[in-house]
């Protein structure tokens, strides 16, 4: 006869607190801005407990790759997907950091193209300069793909510029923070503060 155990009612828990409060304690690769993210700490907790050492680590919603970062700094081979393409932009060149000289040198060896703004709701969030350039680099990003050339490097150059595109703060390319979710057409509804366009940001041109 088959005997049944009772279930219980509760799993075992624990509590403490698993990450500090000071938001940038953790490695300063994991800076990148991603809707939706947790501080490195937590994921460290887990991986810390729970993987053997050198073991496979597995984010099915790697979101800005927090987990994934954590678990490659701790040792751990990874493997991460996201319906976001924007997860794969932003996570898979953090996984694989590259020296400062090889991007300085690439960033010399480039020519942007010229490009026409196609968008002119977007001069609401860039001067038209900025604008221009990032044009340029959608294009040269576009062309290195389809040449079959696009390199660690490139991807590199385009996880920072994604990084980078929209924030209110200094160090981003927008004077004002996208709207997520608004599709183009309703921008126009955003205004601007006077102080937000005087402090419009200018690319530093380029030779
Ligand atoms: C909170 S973030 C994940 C954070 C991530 N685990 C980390 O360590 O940084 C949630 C992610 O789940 C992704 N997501 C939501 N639904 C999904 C689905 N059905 N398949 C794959 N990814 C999904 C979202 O695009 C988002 O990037």
């Amino acid at each position: 006869m088959p005997t049944t155990q009772a279930i219980p009612r509760t799993a075992p828990t624990k509590q403490g607190a698993f990450w500090t409060a000071k938001q940038r304690d953790g490695h300063s690769i994991h800076e990148v801005s991603y809707r939706a993210c947790y501080k490195p700490q937590l994921p460290a907790y887990f991986i810390e407990r729970y993987a053997k050492p050198g073991q496979l680590i597995y984010d099915p919603f790697m979101g800005r790759g927090t987990t994934l970062i954590e678990a490659k700094l701790l040792g751990h081979n990874v493997i991460g997907n996201d319906v976001n393409p924007l997860s794969t932009i932003l996570t898979a060149p953090r996984l694989c950091e590259q020296s400062f000289e090889k991007i300085l040198h690439r960033i010399e060896q480039i020519s942007l193209p010229t490009t026409e703004i196609e968008d002119e709701e977007l001069l609401v969030f860039f001067e038209a300069r900025t604008l221009r350039e990032l044009y340029g680099w959608r294009s040269y990003f576009k062309a290195r793909h389809s040449a079959g050339t696009f390199d660690e490097i490139d991807a590199w150059l385009q996880m920072v510029a994604c990084n980078r595109l929209t924030g209110h703060s200094k160090g981003f390319f927008s004077v004002y923070t996208l709207p997520p979710i608004k599709p183009p057409h309703s921008m126009h509804s955003v205004r601007l503060t006077p102080s937000a366009i005087r402090s419009q940001r200018i690319a530093t041109p380029r030779n």
